[in-house]
């Protein structure tokens, strides 16, 4: 069996340099072997500093090199779905960043690729591998707090993002909720059959003018009953708010926001601590390096990858539920996504 995995990366952006550390640096089964990004300066800078021998501004180089396994798709969304297929149709596995496609028809392109070659197939849902949420799965998948009844996720952003960004970004429910229904899905081991979706623009009046919301609610029913409320802003003042509370017949198990540090200052006046770590790049850090440990396990092991390509499809299907939802003020079926 072989021991280390050759990886190619694809896109060296925000999201990718986060991966291509882990991949050189911090998972000893994987070997960081190519990189490949259209702004080829950039790939020589980053691949320059982790010492990478193949450095290239066309991904299908690395497609082409029979040396790499799989490939690590770091790309802008609207590239994804056609990397997929180029990718399965090279033989190499694939993870690949959320969302695969803004369409449920891109997407059953990819995935059918992706079956037809017979790779592996893991899409970046990283929050599933953040230890807090991890043990609230645990809790509910063992019995410890009885059946699941209700769900709470509160996942606020600390600001929004530029608004070139909110243009481009598939809207509220694809580009931010996207997390928060792929967390419910986890959570709950269930697929969601309806949403109702409430969304408002309270932050900023340019995130309407480019079409978008910035804060929404959206209500979730569960095949199995169990119901689920998503909060979601792009502004909260006080940082980057991650909550999770799940309420279970025979107890609850909640999740509160990570701090930089555990110290509480108090004095005559008030009881205060420091507000929650910032942004994502902050809070989830370690939760990219675990979900990319996992893929390369999968792969190396073969095993089946834990976020698959069923599960990337689904919180698209969802995201667009919501959005219909919004538009036509009314509990939208996840059936009617499909029709
Ligand atoms: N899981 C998460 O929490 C998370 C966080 C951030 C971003 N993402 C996802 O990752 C993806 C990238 O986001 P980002 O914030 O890193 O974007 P980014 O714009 O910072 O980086 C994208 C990179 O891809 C490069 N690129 C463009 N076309 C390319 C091509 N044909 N071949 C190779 N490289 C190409 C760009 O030059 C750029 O360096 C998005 O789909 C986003 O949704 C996920």
């Amino acid at each position: 069996m072989k021991q280390q995995l050759n990886l190619g990366l694809i896109g060296v952006g925000r999201i990718g340099k986060v991966h291509g550390e882990h991949l050189a640096y911090r998972i000893p089964r994987a070997r960081l072997a190519a990189i490949s990004d259209v702004n080829l300066a950039e790939a020589k800078a980053f691949g320059g500093k982790l010492g990478i021998g193949k450095i290239e501004a066309d991904h299908h180089a690395l497609l082409n090199d029979p040396e790499i396994d799989a490939v690590v798709i770091c790309s802008p969304t609207d590239l994804h779905a056609v990397m997929i297929e180029e990718a399965a149709a090279a033989g190499k596995h694939i993870f690949c960043e959320k969302p695969i496609a803004r369409t449920l028809k891109e997407i059953d392109k990819a995935l059918d690729a992706v079956k037809k070659a017979g790779v592996k197939l893991q899409i970046g849902f990283n929050r599933r591998f953040d230890a807090n949420f991890a043990r609230v799965r645990r809790a509910i998948a063992s019995g410890e707090i009885g059946e699941p009844h209700l769900l709470h996720i509160i996942s606020r952003d600390p600001g929004p993002p530029p608004i070139a960004y909110v243009k481009v970004s598939g809207g509220i429910f694809l580009d931010m909720t996207i997390h928060d229904f792929d967390m419910a899905r986890f959570l709950i081991d269930e697929d969601v059959e309806e949403v109702y979706a409430a969304g408002a623009v309270r932050v900023d009046p340019a995130i309407g003018d480019a079409g978008d919301l910035d804060t929404a609610l959206v209500t979730l029913k569960f095949k199995g009953d169990a119901l689920g409320v998503i909060d979601n802003s792009r502004k909260a003042v006080y940082g980057y708010d991650q909550r999770v509370e799940v309420l279970g017949s025979a107890g609850a198990a909640t999740v509160a926001n990570n701090h930089p540090n555990t110290a509480v200052i108090s004095d005559a006046a008030s009881v205060r601590r420091d507000l929650p770590l910032n942004f994502f790049m902050d809070r989830y850090l370690d939760s990219f390096l675990v979900e990319v440990t996992a893929f390369v396990d999968a792969v190396l092991d073969d095993k089946p990858t834990p976020v698959d390509g069923v599960d990337g499809r689904a919180a698209v299907a969802l995201g667009i539920a919501a959005r219909r939802s919004y538009e036509e003020n009314r509990p939208v079926r996840l059936e009617e996504i499909e029709a």
